[in-house]
């Protein structure tokens, strides 16, 4: 009888289901050789809907509590998360936007209007200035994206001197002129964004004889070095990917590359908390293509450049759904559910694999649009469960990545098969093991078996992130529906862990 209650309290807690299958993972703690590149872990802000206005920055006049007119909620949020990099000002806004428009006294700053993003009056209160003293709080890169599409060389030229130089420069002045003496440190710099779309239609062909004319004017000032980063392609462009390795070459440190869960560019993309089993499975299957994706721009990139110089970097990814309804057209403002944490979850567990090139990604975006990690509403915050995978994964930030190989069953939708269970792990400095597992299947638990061969531990501590339903998701009135909690179903034995994932859940586990 008692034991008939315990069962049923352990059920209740984590859902646990009646059915559990099992899956083997074997974890080469020896055979690490890559670090994981801590901005894998990066995000993403551009000047759309409220992610920056309302969003990160108020204004010193708000009643919201602020720091220097950045909102002290979103701001502690994103401090716990130890963002890596910060990727601004877009985006599709990158390609229209003029920095001399945002610099100097705030009520002199001429306005535009934001043509792609529900064609709003931009007042450009949030520039240079304020993004850079941004990252200085946050302790992370910032990833600038420059001007191609409607920009000039000189302009762009003239942005990476006001920012960087530190001598009696003409723009080095008029940055000291604004209340700045001392230059900001700038390493990465896109040369361009979606430049065959929004950032001006252009073939790869063309764009990279741009690339190397822009790239040879931005210059590195006083020990200042940048990492220069072309546009690269979105999903299966592989032509793309193919010309700019030939053409441009190592002139460039990175190439990007984007890949949203999305449905499709035309039409519905499905709403972002109502939908069922199928296409809770479709959105898995169409999230865990990215590894193929991310394997044929590789093998491209490998033709040219064996030596893996240049590297890759996804940095726009995540989900796309329609937005929610009665939000401001144009503004990509979306809910964020369990379903979302997993496309999360399971994306950070490919790009680890992969970071011996994959050297950055940034989800899109932080805060309000998109597969956002922090939504807000006025004065009201609330977190979502993708930032609760991001907070539970950080751990591999740095650490060496560990190989491994999993045997689980799968689930299968329009005869493309997903694993149910998903994994990675990594070794830190201080020599801990980080395992992060994902158990995708909304009905059965998972009895993982984790063979560590050749690994002394004798401890294990863990964190679980699931919730009663797939669609379940945070809200400003209820912000603990789906939230991180301690994870103990864990069992030690002389050849590794036994570990019962319950069925829809996320658990990262720290190894003594
Ligand atoms: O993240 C939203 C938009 O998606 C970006 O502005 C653009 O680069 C991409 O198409």
């Amino acid at each position: 009888m008692k034991k008939l209650f315990l069962a049923t309290m352990l059920l209740g807690l984590f859902n646990l289901s009646a059915q559990t299958g099992t899956s083997k993972i074997t974890i080469h703690a020896d055979q690490g050789k890559n670090v994981i590149n801590k901005e894998i872990y990066g995000q993403f802000a551009e000047h759309l809907g409220t992610c920056i206005y309302g969003g990160i920055w108020v204004g010193e006049n708000s009643p919201i509590p602020n720091t220097k007119g950045y909102r002290n909620d979103v701001l502690n949020a994103l401090k716990e998360l130890q963002i890596p990099v910060l990727r601004w000002p877009g985006g599709c806004f990158a390609d229209e936007y003029h920095w001399m428009d945002g610099i100097g006294p705030r009520e002199k700053r001429p306005k535009m209007v934001n043509n792609n993003w529900g064609g709003v009056v931009e007042d450009n209160s949030f520039g240079t200035n304020e993004f850079f003293n941004l990252c200085e709080i946050l302790g992370c890169e910032p990833y600038l994206s420059g001007n191609v599409g409607s920009g000039t060389v000189e302009e762009l030229a003239k942005w990476v001197e006001y920012i960087t130089s530190e001598g009696d420069s003409p723009m080095a002045n008029l940055r000291r002129q604004n209340g700045r003496e001392k230059p900001w440190k700038l390493k990465y710099l896109g040369v361009g964004n979606e430049s065959w779309g929004c950032g001006g239609s252009m073939t790869p062909d063309y764009y990279s004889d741009l690339f190397r004319r822009y790239s040879t004017y931005c210059r590195e000032y006083d020990g200042n070095k940048l990492y220069k980063i072309a546009s690269g392609a979105s999903d299966y462009d592989f032509n793309w990917t193919e010309t700019l390795m030939k053409h441009v070459g190592d002139r460039m440190k990175g190439l990007s590359l984007h890949y949203y869960t999305c449905k499709g560019w035309s039409g519905s993309k499905g709403s972002a908390t109502k939908f069922d089993k199928s296409e809770y499975l479709w959105t898995m299957g169409k999230c865990v293509e990215i590894e193929d994706v991310v394997k044929k721009h590789i093998a491209i990139m490998d033709k040219y450049d064996a030596k893996r110089k240049v590297g890759l970097l996804v940095d726009e990814w995540g989900t796309w759904w329609d937005q929610e309804p009665g939000s401001h057209p144009g503004f990509l403002y979306q809910q964020n559910t369990m379903r979302d944490a997993f496309v999360a979850a399971l994306t950070l567990n490919i790009f680890n694999k992969y970071t011996e090139r994959v050297k950055m990604a940034n989800i899109a975006q932080v805060v309000n649009v998109l597969q956002a990690m922090i939504l807000t509403n006025d004065s009201k915050m609330v977190l979502t469960p993708t930032y609760h995978v991001f907070n539970m994964y950080k751990v591999h930030m740095g650490a060496t990545n560990l190989p491994l190989e999993i045997q689980s069953d799968s689930l299968v939708y329009n005869n493309r098969k997903v694993a149910s269970v998903s994994a990675s792990a990594s070794k830190d400095a201080k020599g801990l093991i980080h395992i992060t597992l994902a158990n995708i299947d909304t009905d059965k638990d998972q009895k993982i078996v984790i063979d560590l061969p050749n690994l002394n531990v004798s401890k294990v501590s863990g964190t679980i992130l699931t919730a009663k339903s797939i669609d379940s998701y945070n809200t400003f009135d209820n912000s603990k529906v789906v939230v991180p909690a301690v994870f103990k179903d864990t069992k030690l034995s002389k050849t590794g862990l036994t570990v019962t994932v319950p069925a829809k859940a996320i658990i990262s586990l720290e190894l003594f």
